[in-house]
Formats: C-alpha cells, sequence, structure tokens
C-alpha cells in the first residue's frame, strides 16, 4: 500500500505524467533486466564495487592498476578523481576495453562548491537563505558536472549539538527542521527535477546515515548511543527530508546504531531508510566503513560484508570487501544471488538514470570545463553568499563599519594566507587563487592609504598542533621568530593605527574529519596576542576564522566587536571586506550554540525542561539543574546574530486562540527596521508543546523566514500552524499531534522571544 499510494495520487494529478513515468521505468527495468541477464556473479559484484583510483595519472591512465581492474569488470565507480581528460580517459577503459562495456559512475566530495568555493555548510546554514544555499549548490553541479562528475557526496547533513566535532563544520547546525528545508535546498540544487535531463545535473549522496553527529566527547568515529524516541524527533528527520526531496543515494555512517555499526545495520538501511521512509536509490558506505566493521568487533571480511549487503548496502567504498568475499559468502549461502541483484540492480539504474548507457561521456564535455568553471559569474554569487553567511556577534559603540579612511592595522596569522580560506573539505579547489584578506583589504580602501599588517603570533605555540592543522597544503608558514619579536612587530604596528583588526581563530584544517578538540578556545598564542592588542586601548575588532562554535566569554567580556566569519570560501576574503567596510550588513545567525565553556557542552537551545529546571534569569540554586560554577546560558544562543541596523518586534497577533486538527491559525508579528541601515532579518518562529505524553523540548524551530527592510520600515511577517507541525514521534514511535496547549514564540534568535499560546482542540 505504501508504494501504491504515492503512483495512485500521481496519477490522479496527471494521468499524462503518470504514464509517462511508468513508461520510462519499465524501459529502465527492461534495459536493466536484459543487462543483468548477461552479466556473470563477477561482474555483478564488480558493479558493486567503488574505488578511489589514486594511481590515475592523466596519459597514462590506461596503464594502471585500476584500469586493469575496470576492463575485468570489478569497478562500478570511481571517487575523487579530478580532470574531465583523466575521467575521460578512463570512461574509456570502461566503455571500451571491458566485455559488457557498462559505464562507471564518477563521484566526489564536493561539499562546498568546487573551484568556486562556497563557505563552509555550517557557515552556509548560517545565512538561513534557502534561494543561496540551492543556488551555491546549483553552481556546484555546474562546475563539477564539467570536469566530468557526476555524483556528489553530499548534502551532510548530521545534526550535531557538540563543538568538540570538528565535522560540524560540514554540517548545519544543531537544528533537525532547518537542516531538513537545507537538505531539500541542496539537493534540488544538485539533482533539479531529479529528470538528469540536462549534464549540469549531478546525483547527490545524502550522509551520514545515520546520527554520525552525536559521537560521545565529540571523538570523531566514536561510539553513538541514543534512545529511537531521540533519535527519531531530534537527529532522523534531515535524512527523511533528504528522502523526501529524492535523493538518489545515501551514505552509511562510520558509528554505531544501537550496538551495530550503520554499515551492518538492517534495521537502519532497510526498515527505516526503504520500507518506512520508501527511498528507492542506492546506498554507499563510507571509506571502508564495511572492513571498519571488523574493527568494531562483529566478525571478519567475509562476514561483515555479507552482513553489509544483507543490512542495505548496495556499494563498498575502498574496502573491496564486497569484491574479495561475497562469491564465497554466496557458495557458503551466507547471502543469496537475489542479494546481489538488488544491489547490482540500484547501481545500474543510476547509471542508466544518469543516461550514462546513451552516452557515457555525457559528462565529460571538454569544452564545458573552460566555460563553466570559476567564472566571474560564479565568484561574484560565492562572494555575495559568503558575506550573508558571516555571524556579527558583537559590535559595541557601532564600530562596525570601517570607515575606509581609517587607519588600519591588520594582524594575526590569519590575515595573510591563501589556502586557508576556502575552508575544510575544498578538494577541488584551487589552493593558488583565493585573495587574502590583506590584499582584498588593500583592494578595496584603494590607493590613497595602506593597511598596516603584521602576522602577531604563530597558530598555536605548539608546533606540532600547527602542523596536524595545517595539512592538505593548508600550511601557514610557521614564523621561527620568537613570540616576543612577532608581538612586538605586532604592538608597533598597532600602535601607529586607528583601529586593530585581529584576524584569528582556526585554521581550516583544525576543524572538519579527525579534527576534534578538547579545548575550543582561540589557541594559545593568538589569544595572548589578542589580549595585547586589547591592552593597547585601541578599538579591535576580532575577525574570527573557525570551523566551530569556540569559548569566547573572554572575547566578549573584552574585545569591541566581534565578527565571526567561519570560512567562507574562495570568495572569502572580498566578502569580508564588503562587510567590514558596509557594503553589505551583516545577516547572518547562528545555527548552532556558542558555550560559555566548554564544560556546558553539550548546550542547544531544543533541550528538556527537566523536573528541576532553573528559573529564568537565575544562576545557581541548590537541588536545581545547574552548575556551580557556569550558569545555564549560552554565551550566543541558537539563531543569534547582529546587523547594522536594529530591528523591533511587536507583540504576537494570533487569528484564534485554538484551532483543530483539520484547521490552521496565522501567528503574525510587525517588524521595523528601527535603525538607520537597511538591513536583513531572520525572523524565528518556534513552538513548544506544553503537555504532551512524553516530555517535550522548551521550544523547536518551526518556521522562519529572512526580510529585508529599509531604514524606518515595518513589515508585518506572519507564520501559518497546522497540526502537522505540532507532530512528534511518541512512546511508540507514532508521529503525532496531541491536543492541548501550545506557546508559540517568534523572535531574532532562540533566547529573544515574544510568546503567545493557544490551545490544540480535539476535532
Ligand atoms: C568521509 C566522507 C567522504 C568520504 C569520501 C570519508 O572519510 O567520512 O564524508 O564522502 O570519505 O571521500
Amino acid at each position: 500500500m505504501k508504494k501504491i499510494f504515492p503512483l495512485l495520487l500521481l496519477c490522479s494529478l496527471g494521468a499524462i505524467a503518470c504514464t509517462q513515468q511508468q513508461k520510462e521505468t519499465s524501459e529502465m527495468s527492461r534495459f536493466v533486466n536484459k543487462l543483468m541477464d548477461e552479466m556473470t556473479l563477477d561482474e555483478k559484484i564488480g558493479q558493486l564495487n567503488l574505488s578511489g583510483g589514486g594511481d590515475i595519472v592523466t596519459g597514462q591512465a590506461r596503464n594502471s592498476n585500476t584500469a586493469e581492474k575496470i576492463r575485468s569488470g570489478q569497478i562500478g565507480g570511481l571517487f575523487n578523481i579530478k580532470g574531465v581528460e583523466k575521467i575521460r580517459e578512463i570512461q574509456r577503459v570502461a566503455v571500451e576495453e571491458s566485455r559488457l562495456k557498462i559505464p562507471l559512475i564518477f563521484g566526489m566530495d564536493v561539499i562546498h562548491g568546487y573551484e568556486t568555493v562556497f563557505p563552509i555548510p555550517l557557515g552556509l546554514s548560517c545565512s538561513w537563505n534557502m534561494e543561496a544555499i540551492e543556488e551555491s549548490a546549483r553552481i556546484a553541479a555546474i562546475e563539477a558536472s564539467s570536469d566530468g562528475i557526476c555524483w556528489t557526496f553530499s548534502p551532510m547533513v548530521d545534526v550535531s549539538r557538540d563543538p568538540r566535532w570538528g565535522r560540524v563544520s560540514e554540517g548545519n547546525g544543531e537544528d533537525p527542521f532547518l537542516g531538513g528545508q537545507i537538505a531539500k535546498a541542496m539537493i534540488k540544487g544538485y539533482q533539479q527535477d531529479n529528470s538528469y535531463s540536462d549534464p549540469t545535473h549531478i546525483m547527490a549522496c545524502v550522509k551520514h546515515y545515520a546520527l554520525y553527529g552525536a559521537p560521545e566527547g565529540g571523538r570523531d568515529y566514536n561510539t553513538v548511543d541514543m534512545s529511537r524516541q531521540r533519535m527519531f524527533n531530534e537527529y532522523m528527520y534531515p535524512y527523511q527530508a533528504a528522502v523526501e526531496a529524492g535523493v538518489a543515494s545515501v551514505m552509511a555512517s562510520f558509528n554505531e546504531v544501537d550496538g551495530v555499526p550503520a554499515s551492518g545495520n538492517k534495521w537502519l538501511m532497510t526498515e527505516v531508510l526503504r520500507e518506512k521512509w520508501g527511498f528507492e536509490g542506492f546506498v554507499v558506505s563510507d571509506y571502508t566503513g564495511i572492513s571498519e566493521m571488523i574493527a568494531h568487533g562483529i566478525g571478519n571480511l567475509q562476514n561483515v560484508s555479507a552482513r553489509a549487503l544483507k543490512a542495505g548496502i548496495d556499494m563498498d567504498m575502498v574496502s573491496e570487501g564486497f569484491l574479495s568475499t561475497l562469491k564465497k559468502s554466496l557458495d557458503e549461502k551466507k547471502i543469496t544471488e537475489n542479494d546481489i541483484n538488488k544491489a547490482c540492480r540500484r547501481i545500474l539504474e543510476a547509471k542508466y538514470k544518469l543516461g550514462l548507457f546513451d552516452n557515457p561521456y555525457k559528462y565529460c564535455d571538454g569544452t564545458r570545463r573552460s566555460k563553466n568553471i570559476y567564472t566571474q559569474e560564479h565568484r561574484d554569487k560565492a562572494r555575495r553568499i559568503a558575506s550573508e553567511s558571516f555571524v556579527l556577534l558583537k559590535n559595541q559603540d557601532g564600530l562596525l563599519p570601517l570607515k575606509k579612511q581609517a587607519s588600519i592595522a591588520l594582524i594575526g596569522p590569519l590575515a595573510n594566507t591563501r589556502s586557508n580560506m576556502p575552508g575544510t573539505w575544498s578538494v577541488a579547489a584551487d589552493l593558488s587563487k583565493p585573495t587574502t584578506l590583506l590584499e582584498a583589504l588593500q583592494k578595496a580602501i584603494g590607493d590613497s592609504s595602506k593597511i598596516h599588517y603584521a602576522k602577531g603570533s604563530n597558530l598555536t605555540e605548539d608546533a606540532e598542533l600547527e602542523a596536524r592543522a595545517t595539512m592538505f597544503g593548508r600550511e601557514l608558514g610557521r614564523d621561527s621568530r620568537s613570540h616576543e619579536t612577532l608581538l612586538k612587530e605586532a604592538l608597533e604596528t598597532a600602535q601607529r593605527c586607528d583601529v586593530i583588526l585581529a584576524a584569528l581563530g582556526e585554521s581550516s584544517e583544525m576543524s572538519g574529519e579527525s579534527s576534534s578538540r578538547s579545548n575550543l578556545d582561540i589557541p594559545d598564542a593568538q589569544q595572548r596576542l589578542l589580549k595585547e592588542l586589547v591592552k593597547t586601548g585601541k578599538p579591535v575588532v576580532l575577525l574570527l576564522f573557525t570551523g566551530r562554535p569556540l569559548t569566547l566569554s573572554w572575547e566578549d567580556a573584552h574585545v569591541q566587536s566581534i565578527l565571526n566569519v567561519w570560512f567562507g570560501g574562495s570568495e572569502a576574503a572580498e566578502a569580508i571586506a564588503d562587510v567590514l567596510f558596509g557594503e553589505v550588513n551583516p545577516s547572518g545567525k547562528l545555527t548552532c550554540t556558542f558555550p560559555k565553556n566548554l564544560g556546558q557542552i553539550p548546550l542547544y537551545y531544543n533541550h528538556k525542561n527537566t523536573g528541576r529546571p532553573l528559573a529564568t534569569g537565575k544562576w545557581f540554586e541548590k537541588f536545581r539543574s545547574n552548575y556551580l560554577d557556569v550558569d545555564n546560558d549560552a554565551l550566543y544562543p541558537f539563531g543569534y546574530g547582529l546587523s547594522y541596523t536594529s530591528f523591533e518586534y511587536s507583540e504576537i497577533r494570533l487569528s484564534s486562540k485554538e484551532m483543530n486538527f483539520n484547521n490552521q491559525l496565522t501567528a503574525s508579528i510587525v517588524l521595523r527596521n528601527s535603525g538607520s541601515f537597511a538591513g536583513s532579518e531572520v525572523v524565528q518562529l518556534y513552538i513548544r508543546d506544553c503537555e504532551g505524553s512524553v516530555t517535550r523540548p522548551v521550544k523547536e524551530l518551526k518556521g522562519f523566514q529572512k526580510v529585508t527592510l529599509q531604514a524606518g520600515e515595518s513589515r508585518e511577517v506572519s507564520f501559518t500552524v497546522t497540526a502537522e507541525m505540532l507532530k512528534f514521534y511518541n512512546y511508540d514511535l507514532k508521529h503525532v499531534a496531541e491536543a492541548g496547549d501550545f506557546e508559540i514564540m517568534i523572535g531574532t534568535n532562540s533566547r529573544d522571544v515574544k510568546t503567545a499560546k493557544f490551545e490544540l482542540k480535539e476535532n
């Protein structure tokens, strides 16, 4: 019934569209059936093998080991190979020299852009601008597809509440609803209408299914364990939203779920993903995710590979467990031929949908490269989008925007780097291209004056830590001069100027995969530098580079302005100049909580109340849920971000104080730009279910609108509230709304809200 219902609905919407779709599906089935009839068992298993192809070199690709495997039908796809010539050459081996001439699929981690790089995903999410996010994915798809890529390992939608985990930089923060909206926008950008009718449409891969963002202690790849209720209410929605958007593929996560690694977890991969959510694409393991189940302690390579296939993994990334053991497992009846056929069919269907059987070189048109990649148009858009991702955390006395005539000292280890600008996971970026901050600021103020630069300190005192934090060509050129010499030069530079811009924080590789931290301060050497700069008494702007929330209590108390610029992509430096000098008014809002100190972690806005909540505004009360030494509040809460202008919210007006399951109500506020700049505000809607059959969060994001107003302008902003929005997973994991009282909150961030009440009544 589950599968028939959407089909019926579709048919009633348009018989023609339905017939057309059915026709295409049956043509595809016929084609794939025929092909599979001709395939040997080995060739079918070969399709399930995804290889890194590390030995492939343009001009010699045909002589590589990988090519030999392709010839003998042992590879179904390759990933992270850059360059259309190379890809074309290797595709030729597949379609001219292998027995059945089955084309390969070429994947890549096109995470936040290709050569035109957009802000790291966490930064991008802070724009709360779904059109911009979709556009960034569209441009990434246009560029990647012009260079031979037809499949991206994006979007990454792992909800995370732990900034110690380095991969918070790759996701959309702590909120499942917002994460779901972003997942949909990204998939639309990559896959468009899911028809792949155009060579710029590429397949997306939502990852890392599931719960990868909740490792114990924030340590990457670590154990995850949570109740099913927490899973479904707080972590799963973004994956499900991706499936609803028609995502072509899903990547399994490294972690375990309920004591079984995701790559071998049948409940996750088949019962939830396919049977509950209706996913029809293919599932790929993460990098060696299958063979890692040996270390997880659930069997040898043969057993874990059989388990992965049975669980519902269709493609094995790098482990070669499928390639080397599935035949044996079949002989020993650990798996059936049908298990192999199902997986093989899904891979072949993906290739069919992409149009690779019609034209294996569809993504290998060399003429598109020069026209479509890193174009001025794409870069201009990336610059605008980057400026929307920055979050103004503090701006005392309106220090920002700066006047171009001011004499400016630019100080810090991030002030003069090219390679660190794009941020982590920008594998296709040309690291020699981004403008440094120093160059961009100098260009913005013109020749009449000069930016005064000093490095001021190394990234960290610890040279080994700096080496780990600047891998993959992201060196910061460690300065061999002593701290004292660097500091002296910086202070002399600062003394000559009116205002200090301190470009400090993390290097780009200090976040990302396998970059967990146990300390979230700005690194030692830089913190010392900042303290000395503040002591000069000159106004200081902290330009914060970071891939995660940092602990900034000292900075918030002592530095006049803080602009968090994350890692803004290839055009980051120009975008920073735009915001610093007021060409663009910042409008980013945090999608992850900034804690006051490390011990508060996990700290997130949509927490439960507990039986002993601390009264609002209090710090400590004995026998309440609190700490002796720090209050429960965030330094900067979810949804927070300032502007050069100010916004005023009216009280909430409800169209009715009650609704039932069949109707809806409208909640409105009037927003006024009460400052003197035009600006954009993200108006946020939160709801609290005051009395549930299970405990419910103190608030949950249910809607948002980004509104642009001229100085002095007002506008009514309305949200429709439906019973659907009030649903949650109850004790029996049923998705239900329950009658009762609700609080509705609208505001500028998750802390500062206006509140009203309504009741949901039985019909
Ligand atoms: C990461 C994935 C990535 C894959 C392929 C893994 O280490 O976890 O996010 O897509 O490598 O590069």
